[in-house]
C-alpha cells in the first residue's frame, strides 16, 4: 500500500517514488484534452506522442510552466490520475505526498500546488524546494554544517543552491532549462537555413549532437524540416559546432545564474565548495560537457549525479522519510 510518496512536479516529466520502494514512475507532464468537450484524452507518454501531431479538435497542453502550476485544473487531473496509477483507484489510506516547488515561488504558487495535491486525493500535501530535494536524492551529506552545492537544470528553470544543515542558505534560479534550449536550437536552424523544424526535432538534436563546449570530433545528423520558403519538406544536415552556437546564449544565462549564487556564498561555504564541487541533477545535466562547460566558466570542480534526473523526485520521498529532520524546511509550514 503507497502511503509517502514524493512527487517531482517537472514543467517537462513527473516523477514519482514510493516510500521504500522508490521511483516508480517517470513520465512526461503532458495532458491531451478534446476541445469541444473539455475532456481529458490522454496523460503522460501517451500525450507527448502527440506534440505536434494533433487534429485541432486535440489540444495539447503543458498544465506547468516554468516549474510552477499554469492551469490549475489540468494539473489536478494529472495528478489524480497518476496518483490512482501508483496507489489504485479505490485505496484504503489516502496517501501522505511531498511535492518539490521551485525556489522563489510565490505563496500563491505554492498554495496551488498543495490544493491540487489535496483535491487530487492526498490526506497531507507537504512542498519542498526542488534544489535542496535534488541534493538529498543526489546522496550529499546536507545534514552536516559542510557546503554542498547542487545545480538542478531542468526542463523550464535551472536552480542553484548552497545547502547546508539540511536547509538551503544561498540559492538562485533563472527560467531557462531544456525548453529553451531546444527553442534557441529551432530559432538558430531558421535563420541559418530558412527551415522550421518543430520543438520536439529541436530536442532530438540536442540529445543526439549537443555539446555544451565544442569538441575536437565534429558530428552530424540530417535534419528534415518545412522549408520557410516554399512551405516543402526539405532536409539539411547540421554539425555539432553549429549546435553548440546555436546553445550557447541559454547556456550563457545558465552560467551566470550558478556564478550569481557562488557570489553570494558566505566564505566559509565557498571554501567547502571549492574544495567539494558542485554536483548537477536534472535533465540537462545529460547535456554533453554541460560539466566542463561549468567547471570551466567558475573554477569550481562539477560532477554529474548518478541518474540526475530522477534525484529531485528521489530527495521529494526521503524528505519524507526523514521527515522530523527534514520539517523546519518545509516551504509553506
Ligand atoms: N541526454 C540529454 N541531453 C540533454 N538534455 C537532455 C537529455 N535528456 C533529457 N534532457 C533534457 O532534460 C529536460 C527535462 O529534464 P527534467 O525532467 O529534469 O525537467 P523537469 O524537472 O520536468 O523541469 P523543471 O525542473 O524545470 O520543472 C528536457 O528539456 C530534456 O530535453
Ligand atoms: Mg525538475
Amino acid at each position: 500500500m503507497a502511503k509517502y510518496i514524493g512527487v517531482d512536479l517537472g514543467t517537462v516529466n513527473i516523477k514519482v517514488y514510493v516510500s521504500p520502494r522508490g521511483i516508480v514512475l517517470q513520465e512526461p507532464s503532458v495532458v491531451a484534452i478534446s476541445v469541444k468537450e473539455g475532456k481529458i484524452v490522454a496523460i503522460g507518454d501517451e500525450a507527448r506522442e502527440m506534440v505536434g501531431r494533433n487534429p485541432e479538435s486535440i489540444e495539447v497542453a503543458r498544465p506547468l510552466q516554468d516549474g510552477v502550476i499554469a492551469d490549475y485544473v489540468v494539473t489536478e487531473a494529472m495528478l489524480r490520475y497518476f496518483l490512482n496509477r501508483v496507489c489504485g483507484r479505490f485505496r484504503l489510506f489516502k496517501p501522505v505526498v511531498m511535492i518539490t516547488v521551485p525556489i522563489g515561488v510565490t505563496t500563491v504558487e505554492s498554495r496551488a500546488v498543495r490544493d491540487a495535491a489535496l483535491q487530487a486525493g492526498a490526506k497531507e500535501a507537504h512542498l519542498i524546494a526542488e534544489p535542496l530535494a535534488a541534493a538529498l536524492g543526489a546522496g550529499l551529506p546536507i545534514s552536516t554544517p559542510t557546503g554542498n552545492m547542487v545545480v538542478d537544470i531542468g526542463g523550464g528553470t535551472s536552480e542553484a543552491a548552497i545547502i547546508s544543515l539540511n536547509d538551503v542558505v544561498v540559492a538562485g534560479s533563472v527560467r531557462v532549462g531544456g525548453n529553451r534550449i531546444d527553442q534557441a536550437i529551432q530559432a538558430y536552424i531558421r535563420r541559418k537555413y530558412n527551415l522550421h523544424v518543430g520543438e520536439p526535432t529541436a530536442e532530438e538534436i540536442k540529445i543526439a549532437i549537443g555539446s555544451a563546449v565544442p569538441t575536437d570530433e565534429v558530428q552530424s545528423l540530417e535534419v528534415k524540416g518545412r522549408d520557410q520558403m516554399t512551405g516543402l519538406p526539405r532536409t539539411i544536415r547540421i554539425s555539432s559546432s553549429e549546435v553548440t552556437e546555436a546553445m550557447a546564449e541559454p547556456l550563457s544565462e545558465i552560467v551566470a545564474m550558478v556564478k550569481g549564487v557562488l557570489e553570494k556564498t558566505p566564505p566559509e561555504l565557498a571554501s567547502d565548495i571549492v574544495d567539494r564541487g558542485m554536483v548537477l541533477t536534472g535533465g540537462g545535466a545529460l547535456l554533453r560537457n554541460i560539466d566542463r562547460l561549468l567547471t570551466q566558466e567558475t573554477g569550481v570542480p562539477c560532477f554529474v549525479a548518478e541518474n540526475p534526473m530522477t534525484c529531485v523526485g528521489i530527495g521529494a520521498g526521503k524528505a519524507l522519510e526523514n521527515f522530523h529532520i527534514m520539517k523546519r524546511a518545509m516551504v509553506l509550514q
